[in-house]
């Protein structure tokens, strides 16, 4: 049983999953929202969010598509109706569809800074970095809004190529040796990072954990992000998941996702906070955050050119992985309209390409986008998903879909997806919108 075919398709999910989930969040988003929040209370949040709300809303959207085997949209009726419940779940669909469109419009920006310095790397725009050198380096990407439209434009350009030629397989399979290759490099920064910066300053920031520092806002961020990163709320774990063979099991591979995805977050940011206190730099500083500290270890260290080109290309595509999956349920909506593949791919990039320039001439649109997405939409799909599966769907139809796992298993699921997660959800916008 070891025949290519039948390999390809038991990791299929895995790593399309992994794809989706290891993206920008991972290494731009995580270090620079846990830097602006304080650091250790925000990650403690955070990592159990992870646990407590996103694992079991992972499993429960992966179990979701597998069982309704199509695109969010038809395969939520379809379980709804076999269930005998309304057909008005499937609005989960669209509202999936909205999220990840606004998401792309600010993350293909991001995805463009990423492949400009794919080139600033590869033409030693930062030798012998220091701090001021590569803060002025991003600034002047800001500044230029021509460069960000060129990197945005390519950015689109790459994904509308790679979702219209329907080789989204070849990226799969290209993912699993891209993601070794990328914790690799991670790792090597790691090291640099602890010989050179201030990695006793680093760890303190973050795993000391003061929840007095925590504000009710920053608890949100950190919930929306435990959403952001595992690409949960919105249906790309869905679509993903009615490509999973009828044996798989659903909570192996989630947990194997969940794993992989916290820890490339966390090598981030020891691989960014040292270098950010060793050289005086802010933990606050914000969106450019890995763009002005990395690049002090590449400019830096042997090999440094070499180590920098490749660790950015490796993020374009951990980008370019995430943003199709972003794009998936739309895709995947308009094919079931009849729309061709081409001419749906390029009217969602268009969409994708005009918000996107929105945000490069607004950091406004640009945030607006960001936190709407994130701390509010994602987990209000999340919400929807865990209430459907938890209290809508019988309990017989989700045991019988999510079978591979043990009955204390499923049980211990059941509960967090029916009450665990709901709750959660609903006491961090409390305590939010009250400003505890
Ligand atoms: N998880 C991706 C990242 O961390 C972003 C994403 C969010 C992708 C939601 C799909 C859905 O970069």
């Amino acid at each position: 049983m070891t025949t290519p075919v039948t390999w390809t398709k038991r990791w299929t999910f895995i790593l399309a999953a992994a794809g989706s989930a290891v993206g920008l969040g991972n290494i731009w988003k995580f270090p620079y929202i846990a830097g602006e929040n304080g650091g250790g209370a925000f990650i403690a949040v955070y990592l159990l969010c992870i646990l407590a709300i996103g694992i079991p809303t992972m499993m429960a959207e992966a179990m979701l598509g597998k069982a309704g085997r199509a695109n969010p949209i038809v395969a939520i009726r379809k379980l709804s109706l076999n269930d005998g419940k309304s057909n008005a779940w499937s609005w989960l669909g669209g509202l999936g569809i909205v999220t990840g469109i606004m998401i792309i419009m600010f993350y293909s920006v991001v995805g463009g800074w990423a492949l400009d310095y794919v080139a600033q790397s590869a033409t030693g725009a930062y030798a012998n970095a220091n701090p001021e050198l590569t803060k002025a380096n991003f600034a002047a990407l800001l500044d230029s809004k021509t460069t960000q439209i060129i990197g945005h434009t390519l950015f689109i350009l790459l994904n509308v190529v790679v979702i219209g030629f329907g080789v989204r397989r070849g990226i799969g399979i290209a993912s699993e040796i891209l993601m070794p290759l990328l914790i690799l490099i991670l790792l090597v920064l790691v090291g640099y990072a602890a010989v050179n910066g201030d990695i006793q300053g680093a760890l303190a920031f973050m795993f000391n954990v003061d929840f007095s520092a925590l504000s009710g806002e920053a608890i949100i961020v950190a919930m929306g992000h435990a959403f952001f990163t595992l690409s949960i709320g919105m249906g790309s774990i869905m679509v993903y998941g009615a490509y999973m063979p009828e044996n798989a099991c659903v909570g192996r591979s989630v947990l194997t996702i969940a794993a992989m995805d916290t820890a490339i977050a966390l090598l981030a940011g020891l691989a960014i906070y040292p270098l950010v206190l060793g050289n005086g730099l802010e933990p606050g500083a914000g969106p450019g955050l890995m763009f002005e500290t990395l690049p002090l270890a590449f400019g830096n260290m042997p090999g440094g050119l070499i180590f920098g080109t490749a660790f950015f290309l490796l993020i374009s595509i951990a980008a370019l992985t995430s943003a199709i999956s972003l794009l998936e349920p739309a895709v995947a909506w308009m094919e079931q309209l009849c729309i061709k593949r081409w001419i749906s791919t390029s009217i969602i990039g268009v969409i994708a390409w005009v918000g996107g320039l929105a945000s490069i001439y607004s950091s406004d649109v640009f945030n607006f986008l960001d936190y709407a997405t994130a701390n509010i939409m994602l987990p209000l799909g999340g919400f929807i998903i865990a209430i459907f599966a938890g209290w809508v769907l019988r309990r017989v139809t989700v045991r019988k879909h999510l079978s591979s796992i043990s009955m204390t298993t499923f049980n211990t699921w059941y509960i967090a997806i029916r009450f665990l997660a709901p709750i959660g959800i609903i006491v961090v916008f409390i305590n939010g919108i009250l400003g505890a």
